[in-house]
This record gives C-alpha cells, sequence and structure tokens, in this order.
C-alpha cells in the first residue's frame, strides 16, 4: 500500500500543464471498437483506467502499439465480442460503454456489472432503455449485462434524466445502426463533443452534440484511417484552479479550453479569487480572503459534480457559511468526514452540506473516499498546517495523471511512500 505525506501551508506557484480528459478517453478507447480498420488517438491521460481499457480491448482481439504514453494506435479489424474479461468489467464505472460499442458492431455483448466510485446508487436503466430503443433485448441477471440484437435500427430516445454515460452509449451503438437516431434531453459534457468528433472523424455522422438534441445518422461501416486528439481535462485544470486560490497561490494552468470552465471560473470568482483566462491558458491568483458561496452541481453547462469537494475544500477556509447541494450522486459527501478531521467545520445531510468557514485547516491521517475526495484532500493536505498522510492512492491514480508530480512543480511539498503493512 502507498501514502501520500503532504507537507502543507505551500503557496501554488507556476505552470501546469493539463493532461487529456479521462472521461472523454475512456468512452473513445471502447468506441474505437466500431471501427473495422486502424486510428490513432493522441493526448490521452497516463491513468490507470486507459490502461485498464486498453487491456480489454487487448483481450478482445484488437491490436494496440503505445508510441509515447499518451498516443496510441489501435487495430480493430479482429474483433471477438465473446473474449470480454467480464471480471476487469466490474472494476470501474466506464465498462458499461463495451455494451454499446459492441452491440454496435457485434450485435451482442456482455460484461459484469460495473463497478467504480462509491457514489450512492448508480443506475444505468437509461443505456438498457436506448439499447432497447434500437431494437436490442437486455438482460440482467447473475451480475452481468448481456445484450443482443439481430440488427439495430435508428429510434427516438428521450432520456428521462440527463446522463453522461447513457447519451455516450446511445450514440455509439447507433452509429452502425440502420437509419436516424435522435437522443433527445441529451447530456452536453465536453466529452460527449468530444466522443462524437471522435466518431465522426472516423466516419461517423453525428451532429447536434453539445445541444440537447442530437441526431446520428447510421453508416455502413467505420473505416477508420485517422488521427484524433483526445479534449483537455475539464476537471484536472478546475482542481488545479481550486488549488491555486484554496493554497493562496499564483499558477498558469496550460493546455484547456477555457469555454469549458466558465461555470469553475464564475464560483472562484464569486469566492474573491481571481481568473485571467486566455485562449488555452488561465492564470488563477489568490489575493485576499475568500468568502461564502452557494454551489448547486448540475450537468454541463453547470457546476459539475465532479468538482464538489475540491470546491468544498476551499468554502471550508472561506470566510462565512457557505452550502453545497449536490444534485447528481447521493454520496458525494463522504469526504467531508475526512475535512473534519482535519479541523473543518462541514455537516453533511443527505443532498446538502453546511460550510462554517474557518482559519485553517490542520494535517490528520485521512481516506480518500472516491477519485475527486482523493484530490480533495491533496488539496487540504497543501494548505493545512504540518504533515498530512492520505491513504486509498488507488481511486486518485484511476483519474489524474501523475498529480503529485505536477503539484511538486508548483512548489507543493508532497511524496508518496510505501506504507510497510
Ligand atoms: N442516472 C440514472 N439512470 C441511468 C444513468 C444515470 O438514473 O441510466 C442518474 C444517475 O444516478 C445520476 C445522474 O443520472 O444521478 C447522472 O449520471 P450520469 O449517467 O451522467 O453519470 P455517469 O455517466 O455514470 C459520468 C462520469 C462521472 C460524473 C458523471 C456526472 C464517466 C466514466 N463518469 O458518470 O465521473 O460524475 O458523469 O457528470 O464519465 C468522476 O470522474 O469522478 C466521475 C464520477
Amino acid at each position: 500500500m502507498e501514502k501520500l505525506v503532504i507537507t502543507g501551508k505551500t503557496p501554488l506557484k507556476g505552470e501546469v500543464v493539463i493532461s487529456g480528459a479521462k472521461n472523454a478517453a475512456v468512452a473513445i478507447i471502447p468506441a474505437t471498437l466500431l471501427i473495422n480498420g486502424i486510428c490513432t488517438i493522441e493526448n490521452l491521460p497516463n491513468i490507470s483506467d486507459v490502461k485498464l481499457y486498453c487491456e480489454i480491448l487487448e483481450s478482445l482481439g484488437a491490436k494496440i502499439t503505445w508510441h509515447t504514453e499518451h498516443e496510441i494506435t489501435i487495430d480493430t479489424r479482429d474483433i471477438n465480442a465473446n473474449n470480454v474479461p467480464i471480471e476487469t468489467t466490474r472494476k470501474f464505472r466506464a465498462s458499461y460503454y463495451l455494451l454499446g460499442a459492441l452491440l454496435g458492431r457485434c450485435k451482442s455483448a456482455q460484461i459484469g456489472v460495473p463497478g467504480g466510485c462509491n457514489l450512492g446508487p448508480r443506475p444505468i436503466d437509461q443505456h438498457i432503455k436506448s439499447f432497447e430503443a434500437l431494437g436490442a433485448t437486455v438482460d440482467v441477471s447473475n451480475g452481468n449485462i448481456t445484450a443482443k440484437a439481430k440488427k439495430l435500427k435508428g429510434a427516438s430516445i428521450y432520456m428521462d434524466v440527463v446522463s453522461v454515460g447513457a447519451t455516450i452509449n446511445a450514440m455509439i451503438a447507433s452509429v452502425l445502426a440502420e437509419g436516424t437516431t435522435v437522443i433527445d434531453n441529451a447530456a452536453k459534457e465536453p466529452h460527449i463533443v468530444d466522443v462524437a468528433n471522435f466518431l465522426n472523424t472516423m466516419g461517423a455522422d453525428i451532429r447536434g452534440a453539445g445541444t440537447d438534441i442530437i441526431k446520428i445518422n447510421g453508416v455502413k461501416e467505420l473505416k477508420g484511417g485517422a488521427t484524433y486528439s483526445v479534449v483537455p481535462d475539464q476537471i484536472e485544470a478546475g482542481t488545479f484552479m481550486i488549488a491555486a486560490v484554496a493554497s493562496k497561490g499564483d499558477i498558469i494552468v496550460k493546455n484547456c479550453i477555457t469555454k469549458h470552465l466558465e461555470s469553475i471560473i464564475a464560483k472562484i470568482e464569486e469566492v474573491g479569487g481571481n481568473v485571467d483566462a486566455n485562449g488555452d491558458h488561465l492564470r488563477v491568483w489568490y489575493s485576499k480572503r475568500t468568502h461564502k458561496a452557494n454551489i448547486k452541481t448540475l450537468p454541463y453547462p453547470g457546476f459539475p459534480t465532479d468538482l464538489q469537494a475540491q470546491m468544498g475544500v476551499l468554502l471550508s477556509i472561506s470566510e462565512g457559511t457557505s452550502y453545497i447541494n449536490e444534485s447528481i450522486w447521493e454520496s458525494r459527501f463522504q469526504y467531508t468526514v475526512e475535512l473534519n478531521k482535519m479541523g473543518a467545520k462541514i455537516n453533511a445531510q443527505g443532498k446538502t452540506a453546511v460550510f462554517e468557514g474557518v482559519n485553517e485547516l490542520v494535517a490528520a491521517p485521512v481516506y480518500a473516499t472516491d477519485l475527486r475526495a482523493g484530490a480533495a484532500l491533496i488539496i487540504a493536505g497543501i494548505v493545512a498546517k504540518g504533515k498530512t498522510e492520505i491513504y486509498n492512492l488507488n481511486h486518485i491514480d484511476r483519474g489524474y495523471e501523475n498529480i503529485e508530480e505536477k503539484f511538486r512543480k508548483l512548489g507543493a511539498k508532497i511524496e508518496r511512500k510505501i506504507v510497510e503493512e
């Protein structure tokens, strides 16, 4: 087992370069299964979820060549849908994209019920409903999900909830379906646009991604043969932006799309932080004590649930009483228990947490309860007085590339150590 040891009270200074988006990469990699050919993907984040997905594709018969740790060529000409490593698919959430991709390409798919961060109930009824609308039969039993179809036919799909995963899965499954599919009440996150752009680059005909109605005109085949670069990670950028202000620092965040960061920029400015957005980079800096704000997490373009915990750290040391309403995931306040061990005064009940701003956080041993909680605890450690120890790093490594290295370059005193068991 490993732990991070952080000696706090260091203002972050310097530049950080943002990696490719995790949640785009873990959809684009399975989407390559639709291609009867070869494609190259650049700007992949070097994270464990990407490596896991590449292993799954290799089990299915894909040939993957790693040019660098961020660039791969995938040959998906010879795929056998029966070779899904079921136990591996249980380990992470995004394995549900195998259903859409294999159903689309091979008309048959089976995976284990996906695992991933424990954020409360994570139903996939909208995914299943979409596959059924396209003509598949879906069975969930014995911990597995099986989808089969004689053929897939374009359909109208109305999403009852705005779901990132279901929108992407419906899009992936309908690319090779016969006729036109319309997804209504679609999610609009940047990674949805990215997956659509990737598929269009490979020969698909998808229109309207990024709005709440997406239209997919089915094509006979995706030939691939192109190179695609994954969009920068908006959540990683937001994590460093919040860390800059919380640590009383001044940093430049490079390789980001500032348009994707509007809700985060607005919230940082609302609490009294400073942001100067400039094309593909931005400067974020602290100039005076931050103050209270209220946040409600919402689908894009609202404030993202995936930055709620990081913002919670900033609010816990901001003047006044702040409220966060988490409207996406039921159990996304587990980090508040850990932050309270560090002297925060947070009372989380159901969907709402109340933050009584304290003057400072104090180091303690804490546990990452999920990926974003882990990122929040790193920020807390950088801000706190003393030496913070963070455990359960596997959550963090799933979704952040070289996080301690990036923070160290900004001046944080952070080390990874082996824990004697
Ligand atoms: N929902 C349903 N039925 C469905 C699907 C979703 O009721 O069939 C509900 C969920 O319970 C939730 C809401 O709809 O309340 C939104 O869920 P969504 O489907 O959008 O989430 P997801 O696709 O499972 C992705 C990200 C999450 C991120 C959410 C919301 C991936 C692999 N995961 O999850 O990322 O929190 O969208 O933006 O893309 C993370 O990166 O830390 C993470 C958890």
